[in-house]
């Protein structure tokens, strides 16, 4: 199971000070346990039980066995929330025996858009348009064109046994859906995009890249089970939660999410939407970003170290080796004699060892500690921060389900294009 351990060599926060933060906090977590009815129409990802039941997995893995039998590409086309959480898997996880997942609807540049279509070019494909709201000009945009190149690919019903939409209930998506012929698979009503992770959002492509979604989906209920069913004072989420809005308190006003495991780098890249978009409105939140080691120790770790004190630093760390590779000794004198004989997986670790004592000498550190780098666990670590988010904003005082801020760009880009 996931746990988490503290490094703060200026003891920022004392162990009395969590011990009355965690306290305080205990309603939040009872609350959240309960489930709010003022949420009631966002926490369709709370009880994993709703939308990513027995019955969904088998209907999700029906459509994916199709598309794995008929394709050679599956194309996701989505946006933020509509990608993040498959995306994050499928490039840390797929091993090739599904799918290739091919990203639409997350760009508006001709450029992108004009080598996805050329990466279709040969290929049999299938496209998924994962939209809640019918709205979104990415996601919408690259529908048409997928459409477009379709039509010109294959004869209308086979292009209509190709497209897959995932919308809401009485959406216009699924009224086109009815009219063309296309799948219709349901986006939750009651699941904002960010949490969407554990339905059929997140599963389908997964399912169709091989992901083992049973084994993801598992590790999610496994997590639902220890946040719902431990109290405040040893909840890691609520741990977590009231420990960054403590330095947060104390003036460190950003959350660097750091890994030795560039497989994480997608996942980083979901954990900064969740967190941007759930915490960042009225004036207020922490803000994320996400750094991949040993890489950019030679860049952001600069200003890390040495910089103005602003972020704390939590560092998710894989404990059993993610492969082996040793290093030989080639007979010749190149300065780099003291690896010889050693293993990438122990070199890793040492750099991760060597960067905790200088980070933690400068601004907390975090740990977060996952068994392995595997379906299982990423489902751990999908329930833990959704859940973890949600207590977080609750702390903060602001509604971790709302995206208020987003709506201000669409509005003027709407007013450019005349719509
Ligand atoms: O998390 C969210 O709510 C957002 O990031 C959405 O997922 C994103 O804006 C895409 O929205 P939609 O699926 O409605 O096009």
């Amino acid at each position: 199971m996931l746990d988490i351990t503290v490094r703060d060599q200026k003891n920022l926060v004392t162990g009395e000070a969590l011990s009355r933060a965690l306290e305080e906090a205990a309603p939040v977590l009872a609350r959240a346990q309960a489930g709010e009815e003022k949420y009631r129409d966002s926490q369709g990802w709370l009880n994993l039980d709703k939308w990513a039941s027995d019955q969904w997995l088998e209907q999700i893995e029906a459509i994916a066995e199709n598309v794995k039998k008929t394709c050679d590409a599956f194309v996701v086309i989505g946006v933020g929330g509509s990608n993040n959480a498959a995306r994050s898997v499928i490039e840390a996880l797929s091993d090739g025996t599904g799918t290739e997942i091919i990203y639409a609807g997350n760009t508006l540049s001709p450029h992108a858009l004009n080598r996805m279509l050329q990466s279709l070019e040969g290929k049999d494909y299938a496209i998924d348009c994962i939209a809640k709201n019918f709205e979104t000009l990415e996601p919408g945009s690259s529908f048409r064109i997928l459409r477009e190149a379709m039509a010109k690919k294959y004869s209308p019903e086979e292009a209509a046994r190709r497209t897959i939409c995932t919308g809401t209930y009485g959406s216009s998506l699924e009224r086109l859906c009815e009219q063309e012929g296309y799948t219709f698979v349901p986006f939750p009503t009651d699941v904002g995009g960010r949490y969407s992770a554990f339905s059929c959002v997140g599963l389908l492509p997964m399912a169709c890249a091989g992901i083992d979604i049973r084994a993801l989906v598992r590790g999610g209920k496994d997590m639902e089970k220890l946040l719902h069913e431990t109290g405040a004072e040893t909840n890691p989420a609520l741990r977590y939660a009231v420990l960054r809005n403590l330095y947060h308190q104390r003036g460190y006003v950003m959350e660097i999410l750091a890994s030795f495991e560039p497989q994480f780098r997608w996942f980083s890249k979901w954990w900064v939407q969740l967190f941007a978009e759930s915490e960042g409105k009225d004036g207020k939140g922490i803000f994320p970003a996400a750094a991949e080691y040993s890489e950019e120790l030679h860049a952001v770790g600069q200003y890390l170290q040495d910089g103005a004190p602003l972020m704390f630093e939590t560092f998710l760390f894989v404990r059993e080796p993610t492969g082996s590779l040793v290093i030989h000794p080639d007979g010749r004198r190149d300065d780099f004699d003291y690896l010889d004989g050693k293993d990438f997986g122990d070199i890793n670790r040492a750099a991760f060892e060597a960067t905790l004592k200088a980070h933690s000498a400068k601004m907390p550190c975090l740990i977060l500690g996952i068994g392995r780098l595997d379906a299982y666990h990423f489902g751990q670590l999908f329930y833990f921060f959704q859940f973890a988010c949600y207590l977080s904003g609750e702390i903060l005082g602001i509604n971790p389900f709302d995206q208020p801020g987003v709506e201000a760009y669409k509005g003027w880009m709407f007013k450019a294009l005349g719509k």
